[in-house]
C-alpha cells in the first residue's frame, strides 16, 4: 500500500510539472451582466444550481442542489460523505455561518493512530475507515433547508438523482483523476466499484445507480434518509467489516451547528468569515489588521517587498494555528485575545522590512512536505442579493477512498486534520497541539474559510477555495487583491498566488509565475523560496457597482464552471 502511495504522489507531480507548464490564460466563460449566479468546479453541478435559480428558488436552494450535485458530478471532492462550512449573508445583511463539518466517532481516542512506542501508523488517518469521520453534509444540507429553503427538498435533490442515474459525460480532468485513483478505491473498497468499472476517458458516461438510491432515500426521508434506514445500516455494516468505528449512535447524534461568524472590518470593507472550527477566519482577520498597519500594499503588487511582508505575517499567524484552535464545543479558542490590539502588537511587532525572520525563531517544530489535494469551493448569489459561500471536502482526492457498498458514496479521511500526535506534521505539515487532539465527537480543525465581504452595507463578494492550509493564504490574497489592488474578480482569481505557514520554513510560489529576480531578492532576505504546480482553485463572484455580477474561476486549475443569467 505504502508503495502504491508513493506511485501515485510522484505520478500526481508529473501531472502536476506538465500542467504547470501551461500560463494561466483569460477566461472563455466570463460573464457580466448578470443578477443571478453560481460558480462552481464542475460545469453540470453550476447548471444544476443555476436552474433552481431559474426556476424561483433563492441562494440557499440553489446551494443544496449544487452540492448534491457536486456529489455525483465531482466525486473526488463534492460529497455525502464528507462535510464543510458555509458562510451565508441575507439579501437584508445579515451574515451567518453553518458548521457541517464531521465528528470524531464516539469510540475514538486521542492515540489511536499511534503504534505500541508512540509513534504514528502511516496513512491510518488518511486511508480506509478509521481515516473516516462522522459524515456531515447531509445534515448541513437539511439543517440549511429548514431554515433558509423556499422550494420543496426533493425538487432541490432530483437534479443529482438525475446526473447519477442517467450519467454524467466525464471531462478530460474528471476521467483523468477516476484512473489514476480507481485501482487504490477497488482495493481499500475490497471491491470492484463504479470507479474502477473500466478504463475512463473524456466524454464517457458516468453512471451512479447505488449512489442514485441512495440520493432518492434522501429526498424522500430528508435528513432520514442518511442517518437511518438503510443508508445508515449500509455505512455501519461497511465500518463493522472494516474494523471501523462508526456506529448507528454516531449517526444519531450528528448535528450541523449554526455559529456566529467572525466579522472584520477592512478599509471601509466588512467582512463576515467562517470561526471555528475553522481556523481561517480568526487567522485572515488578524493578517488583514497587521497588512493595514504595516501599509503594506504601498509595497506594490507581488513585489519581493510584498511577498516578504505576507510571509513574515504569515509564518506568525500559522503558528498560532498550531496552538490555539480546536473545535470550540471542546476548547476555548480565545478568539477574542487573538484578534485584540494589544495581542496582535506583541505578535507582530518585530517584522523586519528586509530580512526574513526564521521559523525556529517563532515557535520550534519540523515538517516536510505540502501538496494540493482536493476540497472544492463554490459561490452562488441569487437576484434577490442572498449570498452562500461553501467550502465542502472528504479531505484527500477522494476521502477515504473506502466506497460504502451498496450506498455507492466515497466516506472522507477528514480525521488526519486533528493533530493525531502534538508536533507531528499531518499531509498539509499542519502541526496542531492539545487544542485540537482527538476526543469522541468532536471536530477537527480546518483551514476551509468561505467568506461574503461586504461595503456600506451592500454585498461586495464571495470568496473561497480548496487548498488545505493554503486555503487562508489565497483567499488573503484575493481578498487584498480586489480590495488593495482594486483588480476584477477574474484577475484576482488569476493573480499569481503565494502560500508560507509558519513550517516548514519555506515560501511557495506557482511556478513560472514570478520573476528570478523576485526570487532572488527573497533569497538574499533570508527565505528559501519553492515553486509549486498552483496554489489553490477558486470559485468567486464579485457584485459590480451597478449591481450585476462577475464571476472569477481559473481555467487552468480545473473544470470551473461560471452559470448565470
Ligand atoms: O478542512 C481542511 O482544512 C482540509 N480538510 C481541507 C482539505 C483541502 O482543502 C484539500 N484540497 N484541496
Amino acid at each position: 500500500m505504502m508503495h502504491f502511495l508513493k506511485l501515485l504522489s510522484s505520478l500526481s507531480f508529473f501531472i502536476c510539472f506538465v500542467s504547470c507548464m501551461t500560463p494561466n490564460k483569460a477566461y472563455k466563460n466570463h460573464t457580466k451582466d448578470m443578477h443571478s449566479m453560481v460558480v462552481c468546479s464542475h460545469p453540470a453541478a453550476a447548471k444544476a444550481g443555476i436552474d433552481i435559480l431559474k426556476a424561483g428558488g433563492n441562494a440557499y436552494d440553489a446551494a443544496i442542489a449544487t452540492q448534491f450535485a457536486l456529489a455525483i458530478v465531482y466525486p473526488r471532492a463534492g460529497n455525502i460523505g464528507g462535510g464543510g462550512f458555509m458562510v451565508g449573508r441575507d439579501a437584508d445583511g445579515k451574515c451567518f455561518a453553518l458548521d457541517f463539518r464531521e465528528k470524531a466517532p464516539e469510540a475514538a481516542s486521542e492515540d489511536m493512530y499511534l503504534d505500541d512506542q508512540g509513534n504514528v501508523i502511516p496513512d491510518k488517518s488518511l486511508v480506509g475507515i478509521f481515516a473516516a469521520g462522522v459524515p456531515g453534509s447531509v445534515d448541513g444540507m437539511w439543517t440549511l433547508f429548514n431554515e433558509k429553503g423556499s422550494l420543496p427538498w426533493n425538487q432541490l435533490i432530483q437534479p443529482a438523482i438525475d446526473l447519477a442515474k442517467n450519467g454524467v459525460v466525464l471531462t478530460e480532468k474528471e476521467a483523468a483523476h477516476m484512473n489514476e485513483y480507481s485501482v487504490i478505491i477497488d482495493s481499500v473498497s475490497g471491491f470492484k466499484t463504479n470507479y474502477g468499472s473500466k478504463k475512463w476517458k473524456k466524454g464517457d458516461l458516468f453512471v451512479q445507480s447505488a449512489l442514485a438510491h441512495t440520493l432518492e432515500n434522501i429526498r424522500d426521508f430528508g435528513r432520514d434518509g442518511f442517518y437511518k434506514g438503510k443508508t445508515a445500516e449500509d455505512i455501519v455494516r461497511t465500518s463493522g467489516q472494516h474494523q471501523g468505528l462508526i456506529t448507528q449512535s454516531d449517526l444519531d447524534n450528528y448535528h450541523s451547528r449554526w455559529r456566529s461568524p467572525i466579522f472584520c472590518e477592512y478599509k471601509g470593507y466588512q467582512l463576515c468569515l467562517m470561526p471555528p472550527p475553522s481556523s481561517g477566519g480568526v487567522l485572515i482577520a488578524q493578517m488583514l489588521r497587521v497588512m493595514e498597519q504595516m501599509k503594506l500594499s504601498e509595497k506594490g503588487f507581488n513585489t519581493a517587498a510584498y511577498i516578504h511582508g505576507l510571509t513574515e505575517i504569515q509564518r506568525r499567524a500559522y503558528a498560532d494555528r498550531s496552538e490555539y484552535f480546536g473545535d470550540p464545543d471542546f476548547v476555548v479558542n480565545h478568539v477574542n485575545t487573538l484578534l485584540s490590539q494589544k495581542y496582535i502588537d506583541s505578535k507582530y511587532s518585530d517584522i523586519k522590512v528586509d530580512k526574513a525572520t526564521p521559523s525556529s525563531e517563532i515557535k520550534k517544530g519540523d515538517v516536510n512536505r505540502i501538496e494540493s489535494f482536493e476540497t472544492t469551493h463554490f459561490s452562488i448569489v441569487d437576484k434577490w442579493q442572498n449570498a452562500v459561500a461553501i467550502t465542502t471536502t472528504l479531505n484527500g482526492n477522494y476521502g477515504s477512498k473506502l466506497v460504502v457498498e451498496g450506498s455507492g458514496f466515497l466516506l472522507n479521511n477528514e480525521m488526519d486534520d486533528f493533530s493525531v500526535k502534538p508536533g507531528s506534521p499531518n499531509q498539509f505539515g499542519l502541526i496542531g497541539g492539545e487544542a485540537n487532539s482527538i476526543r469522541p465527537g468532536k471536530r477537527m480543525l480546518s483551514s476551509m474559510t468561505p467568506t461574503i465581504i461586504s461595503k456600506d452595507g451592500k454585498l461586495y463578494a464571495i470568496v473561497g477555495t480548496p487548498g488545505g492550509s493554503t486555503i487562508i493564504t489565497v483567499n488573503l490574497q484575493i481578498i487584498a487583491d480586489l480590495i488593495d489592488f482594486n483588480m476584477s474578480m477574474e484577475e484576482a482569481v488569476l493573480a499569481p498566488k503565494m502560500h508560507s505557514q509558519w513550517l516548514p520554513d519555506e515560501i511557495y510560489l506557482e511556478k513560472g509565475r514570478f520573476d528570478s529576480a523576485i526570487i532572488n531578492q527573497l533569497e538574499a532576505m533570508g527565505h528559501r523560496v519553492k515553486e509549486v504546480k498552483s496554489l489553490g482553485k477558486p470559485d468567486c463572484i464579485k457584485v459590480l457597482p451597478d449591481g450585476s455580477l462577475e464571476g472569477g474561476t481559473d481555467p487552468s486549475k480545473g473544470d470551473g464552471t461560471i452559470e448565470g443569467f
